[in-house]
Order: C-alpha cells, then sequence, then structure tokens
C-alpha cells in the first residue's frame, strides 16, 4: 500500500493533530510509560504520528522506534524532535512505513498501536498482514498493546451525523485560532466501515481563514471480533480492559488488549 492509495494519513491537518485535548488523549501515555518499564527493552510504536505517546517514552528512558506512514505527521515528529536533548533524540528511530508490511530486521520487548490506528486498515488481509508483521518483530516474552475503540452499541444508520464542533482552541506555537468540527458521513454496516471528516477552520494572526478537510475513513470491531482476530493471528490475550485505569473491557469506552 502507498501512502497516496490511503486515507487517514492527516495529510491536510498534521499540524494541528496535537491541540486535539480530550481526556483519551492524555490519560493513554502514563498507561503505555507503565507498559514500556514492564517490558524493560526495545519498543515500537506502530502508527507512532507526530510523537505524542513516542516522545514521552523517549523522555522516560526507553529506547522507541516509530513507525508511520504519513509524511506529515512525521514531518511534525521531526521538528518537535529538534526541540528535544540529544539524549532523547537519540532514543528514538523514525521509520516511513506501511504497519501492514515492514521488517526492521530486529525483535522488540513492546509493541504497541495506540489510539486507534489499527482501525484505518479496512480490509482483512491489511489486519492479518499487521499482525503476522508484528509478531514477527516481537521478542520471546514480547507483548503487543492494540487499542480500538468501542462502538456503544451495534452501530447503524442513526451513527450517521451532522457537522459537531468538537475543539475550539488557540495553537500556542503559532498563536492562530482552530476551530474543529466532524461530520459522521457514512456508515456501511455490513463490512463495518465508518466514514467521517475532521474539518479545521483556521484563522491566521493576519485574520486570513483557511478550512481544511481530513477525510478518515475506519473500520470498527465488536469486542468479540478482536478477540477473535487476535486469537486466530497466533497471540495469547494476557490482559483486556475498557480504559487506561484498568477498569473492566465490559465497561469502559475503548477496547484495549495485552497480548503475548
Ligand atoms: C490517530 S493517529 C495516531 C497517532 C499516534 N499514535 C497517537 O496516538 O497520537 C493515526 C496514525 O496512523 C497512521 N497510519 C494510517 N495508516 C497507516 C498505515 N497503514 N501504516 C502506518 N501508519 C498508518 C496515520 O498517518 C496517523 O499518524
Amino acid at each position: 500500500m502507498t501512502e497516496t492509495q490511503v486515507k487517514n494519513v492527516f495529510r491536510a491537518t498534521a499540524p494541528f493533530y496535537d491541540l486535539d485535548d480530550r481526556d483519551v488523549t492524555r490519560d493513554d501515555i502514563p498507561f503505555y510509560i507503565e507498559q514500556a518499564a514492564q517490558a524493560g527493552g526495545d519498543i515500537l510504536e506502530l502508527a507512532c504520528g507526530t510523537g505524542r505517546i513516542t516522545l514521552p517514552l523517549a523522555r522516560a528512558g526507553h529506547k522507541v522506534w516509530g513507525l508511520d506512514l504519513s509524511r506529515e505527521m512525521l514531518g511534525e515528529f521531526e521538528r518537535k524532535l529538534s526541540g528535544e536533548p540529544p539524549e532523547v533524540r537519540e532514543r528514538i528511530d523514525l521509520v516511513h512505513g506501511d504497519m501492514c508490511d515492514f521488517d526492521l530486521g530486529r525483535r522488540f520487548s513492546l509493541i504497541f498501536v495506540p489510539f486507534r490506528s489499527f482501525q484505518a486498515l479496512t480490509l482483512y488481509e491489511q489486519h492479518k498482514a499487521c499482525l503476522d508483521s508484528v509478531r514477527r518483530h516481537l521478542a520471546d516474552n514480547g507483548r503487543f498493546i492494540i487499542n480500538v475503540f468501542k462502538p456503544y452499541t451495534f452501530l447503524d444508520e442513526s451513527w450517521i451525523a451532522e457537522e459537531t464542533q468538537d475543539l475550539d482552541t488557540v495553537d500556542p506555537r503559532t498563536g492562530f485560532k482552530v476551530r474543529r468540527t466532524h461530520i459522521q458521513r457514512e456508515i456501511d454496516i455490513d463490512r463495518q466501515i465508518i466514514q467521517a471528516d475532521l474539518i479545521y477552520y483556521v484563522t491566521r494572526s493576519d485574520g486570513s481563514e483557511e478550512r481544511l478537510v481530513e477525510p478518515l475513513t475506519l473500520k470498527y470491531f465488536y469486542k468479540d471480533q478482536m478477540r477473535g482476530l487476535l486469537l486466530s493471528r497466533g497471540f495469547e490475550i494476557l490482559g483486556e480492559m475498557g480504559y487506561y485505569d484498568g477498569r473492566p473491557i465490559e465497561e469502559g469506552p475503548e477496547l484495549i488488549f495485552v497480548c503475548g
């Protein structure tokens, strides 16, 4: 798969990605830091994006590889890295690549696909290819953690919704006013695929305005489907939770699986 064939790579809006301030984007970081401390070896984050999680892991002293298909997201990551001390920069290796097809020539104590990134893969062949690539890269006794969102119910056409605002802030780096909305555009119930647009309205310091649209196409999974997929690709499920505070998988808004 090439970058031009896929959506979900935040090509238009990567510079604004880190403005997302939902609780979930704060609560997962300590969870992965704790998991990294337990793993105690090299770490691979698939779909690392702007380094929202990779960077705190490196600052905590871990050696981390980050792989992502989006040059724009990796560009943001590199920009942030340039402001980090040399010892943090040295702990991070960035790889431009597809999480369905990569060969890094090494094994990792911890591999994770956080913040629903696996849902960018919409085909079963991609899910298999990604999970098989993970297995090839996992050290003996290594751990694999995957997160997808939990559909709050059986999803149907009632999921479709008009434009709704979810963020209104000032970018501390540029001073630009940034407002974000989303439109829940389409749902394919048979294939369990949703299409949404993230829309950014950016007002620059000189008053000029821009509207940027990020189309997202995401596969959604029900709990037992994720379990089945992981087991069918040879993973052992060591733990399941519904949120980063460890609450039972039935009770939280996320599906988080810790696998061996
Ligand atoms: C929701 S962001 C998550 C970024 C980061 N892990 C975080 O938690 O903030 C999803 C990321 O998946 C990346 N992505 C989408 N498809 C991919 C693929 N096939 N291989 C690697 N990365 C991919 C996108 O470029 C984007 O950076």
